[in-house]
């Protein structure tokens, strides 16, 4: 049997590995283009002249791509199948890198960062879609953070190669280079297998038993993976007719709606946009000095990832969220304290940056990864597809409102102020936190949709009895 030698089990590894290592790859585009911004604003706002309502848009452009390109791409992926949704969104970032790279004035430069986002929303949706349909079972979980790790790897290298071509000032190389990643997305795209179990909702079992004999072990795994997709295939995803219909579905979508919510106006992307900036109000007025101060907040960014992927499945959800709540609404709080005494010594000066770091542990540490694992596993496999689209749409549009928001807060509102308001958020979420999230570690997702479609509270769709 050609799926038992030992030769072949390796190269099936390998397969398996390629092709993860590839839909992750979208998720470092997806970083890249959230982190490139932050570095290249200060440039483009001088190249352009462009007053600060304009920077937001420059900045949110990408977020509205995003939005409509996540709820499109509910209907793309199903349609055309997620090895083509991923092929479309390769290209759409390699025209939108290209695009914002020569735009000649701000507006065809907003244009083409729509245009980005539609990529990254497509992305979005796509990748972490396929990586659970290919991962092996035993890894599937884990795969979720390893995307979000990917995630915040992208942002810190958008900020390092920012870092490298400030000393020159040219954005438009900051905004290009991204150009070679897309294309490496795209020609790597080629080679991946359409996903077992799209080509089995399609009626393909014959190709759908061919990629899964590639991907496992062993024939006999992949016989039973299928038999498994067969099974679950019963099940019709009828997205909009439950949530019409079903008002515990209703719930478990509007619960993904609050979570995404959560997770944008923790203000983290206040940070990964314009670090750079509050950098500046805190006192470092030299550009290289705010660079490289960006770079440090991308790097912890990354590594606290880690302390997530550790504590999910062994502290579980809601403890790791309430705490991560807890230390973001301490940064942000005493921030906006130094910043309304004003920042007079140096010493203060790096302790608002140690207060930033610690805001951006928090969220690594937590709602990073966490909204999303919640997400995926809080709806019930029938509306699936309907509520992870409608969840992440969400998330782009309440990061278009942060990032659109922004400047002018600062300017209506006044530093301080801002970033209190962004500090009482977070306290806030730590009380929705305890009274609606559920916890979800350790429990079947089946165990979940039962308790959730039984009516039960929030709160309680993760307990055992
Ligand atoms: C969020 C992004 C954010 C990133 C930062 C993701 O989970 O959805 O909006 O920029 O984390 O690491």
């Amino acid at each position: 049997m050609p799926g038992n030698t030992h030769k072949s089990r390796t190269s099936n590894k390998a397969m398996t590995l390629f092709v993860c290592f590839l839909a992750a790859l979208a998720g470092l585009l997806f970083g890249l283009d959230i982190g490139v911004i932050a570095g290249a604003l200060p440039f483009i706002a001088k190249d352009f002249n462009v007053t600060a309502h304009q920077q937001e848009w420059i900045v949110s452009s990408m977020m509205f791509g995003a939005a409509i390109g996540a709820i499109g791409s509910g209907w793309m992926s199903s349609r055309l199948g997620r090895k083509k949704s991923l092929m479309a969104g390769a290209v759409l970032f390699v025209i939108g890198s290209l695009w914002s790279s020569m735009a000649p004035n701000p507006d065809m430069l907003i244009v083409a960062r729509v245009l980005l986002g539609l990529a990254v929303g497509i992305a979005s949706y796509t990748a972490p879609l396929y990586l659970s349909e290919i991962a092996p079972e035993k890894i599937r979980g884990s795969m979720i953070s390893l995307y979000q790790l990917m995630i915040t790897i992208g942002i810190l290298g958008a900020y390092l190669s920012d870092t490298a071509f400030s000393f020159t000032g040219n954005w438009r190389w900051m905004l290009g280079i991204i150009t070679i990643p897309a294309l490496l997305l795209l020609i790597g795209v080629f080679f991946l297998p359409n996903s077992p179990r799209w080509l089995a909702a399609k009626g393909n079992f014959r190709d759908a038993q061919r990629v899964l004999d590639r991907l496992r072990d062993t024939s006999e795994q992949a016989k039973r993976e299928l038999d498994e997709i067969r099974e679950s295939l019963k099940i019709k995803q009828s997205g909009w007719s439950l949530f019409t219909s079903n008002t515990h579905f209703r719930r478990a979508v509007y619960l993904g709606v609050l979570l995404q919510v959560m997770q944008q106006f923790t203000g983290m992307n206040v940070i990964m946009y314009y670090a750079p900036k509050i950098f500046e109000i805190a006192g470092f007025t030299n550009t290289t000095e705010q660079m490289w101060g960006t770079v440090i907040v991308g790097l912890i960014n990354v590594l606290a990832t880690f302390i997530a992927i550790g504590l999910v499945d062994r502290w579980g959800r809601k403890p790791t969220l309430t705490l991560g709540f807890l230390v973001m609404a301490a940064g942000m709080g005493v921030l906006g304290t130094m910043l309304h005494m004003g920042i007079h010594s140096v010493g203060a000066q790096y302790f608002a940056i140690a207060m930033l770091l610690m805001f951006i542990i928090g969220f690594a540490m937590s709602a990073g990864p966490l909204i999303w694992v919640l997400c995926s596993e809080i709806q019930p496999l029938k509306g699936r597809d309907f509520g992870v689209t409608v969840s992440t749409t969400t998330n782009w549009i309440a990061n278009m409102i942060v990032g659109a928001t922004f400047l002018t807060m600062l300017n209506t509102l006044g530093n301080a102020n801002t970033f209190w308001v962004y500090a009482g958020l977070n306290i806030f979420f730590i009380v929705l936190t305890l009274m609606l999230i559920p916890e979800t570690k350790g429990v079947s997702l089946e165990h979940i949709e039962r308790n959730l479609l039984a009516g039960k509270k929030l709160r309680d769709i993760g307990h055992r009895d």
